[in-house]
């Protein structure tokens, strides 16, 4: 049976006074007091900054450690943040595929009824500009992201869909999916006439091809 006596440590000014365990009845030493000097320093009360001042350090602290990580937390969470899907505000000049804006007129002249051509639409997304079987601009441009996961979906004039290659989607000639695994119909955009130039604008109205509200807004 371990037999032991507690410590007895007593304060001495400055001094720490430890009395010797005794373990299994042999002491250290009958009256060997093992002197131990305190390396504690006490503060003097009027040195202790006071509240407020500790208060007014913290918030330098905090604002010094605040600024340069805000700057590169920003440019980390933009860098995961989706692109956009159709929505947002104000309108968009269409861009065709050298960067050019799209001027109506000399669209209609190089590009045949019943076509869909990739533009640049609304927040960079590719939108798909569309000529009616009458000749004319559609009032609407496709977003051609699949709502499935993201692939840029093509349009397939043979099927008159757009087939996506990643997983099979298919989406009628106005992008209304009619098969999965995507859940959602492909984004719309008004596709407006402002000044000659083709602009996509933001839908926010119902969705004309199902009725519903649309998803994307
Ligand atoms: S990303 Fe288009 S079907 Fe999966």
């Amino acid at each position: 049976m371990l037999e032991q006596e507690r410590p007895i440590i007593g304060f001495h000014k400055q001094r720490l006074l430890v009395k010797p365990i005794k373990i299994n009845g042999h002491g250290l030493g009958k009256d060997k007091r093992m002197k131990v000097k305190c390396m504690a320093t006490s503060i003097p009360a009027d040195n202790v900054p006071d509240m407020e001042k500790r208060k007014l350090m913290n918030l330098l602290l905090l604002g010094a450690l605040a600024l340069p990580t805000g700057g590169m937390l920003v440019p980390y969470a933009t860098f995961f943040a989706p692109p956009g899907s159709g929505g947002g505000s104000g309108g968009t000049v269409a861009k065709d595929a050298l960067g050019n804006d799209v001027v109506a007129t000399e669209w209609l002249k190089t590009h045949a009824p019943g076509t869909r051509t990739l533009t640049e639409g609304l927040k960079g997304d590719p939108t798909y500009l569309v000529v009616e079987n009458d000749g004319t601009l559609a009032t609407y441009g496709i977003n051609a992201v699949c709502t499935h996961l993201g692939c840029v979906v093509p349009w397939n004039t043979a099927e008159n869909k757009f087939i996506c290659p990643c997983h099979g989607s298919q989406y009628n000639n106005q992008g209304r999916v009619v098969r999965g695994p995507a859940p959602l119909s492909l984004a719309l955009a008004h596709a407006d006439i402002d000044d000659g130039k083709v602009v996509f604008v933001p839908w926010i109205e119902t969705d004309f091809r199902t009725g519903d509200a649309p998803w994307w807004s």
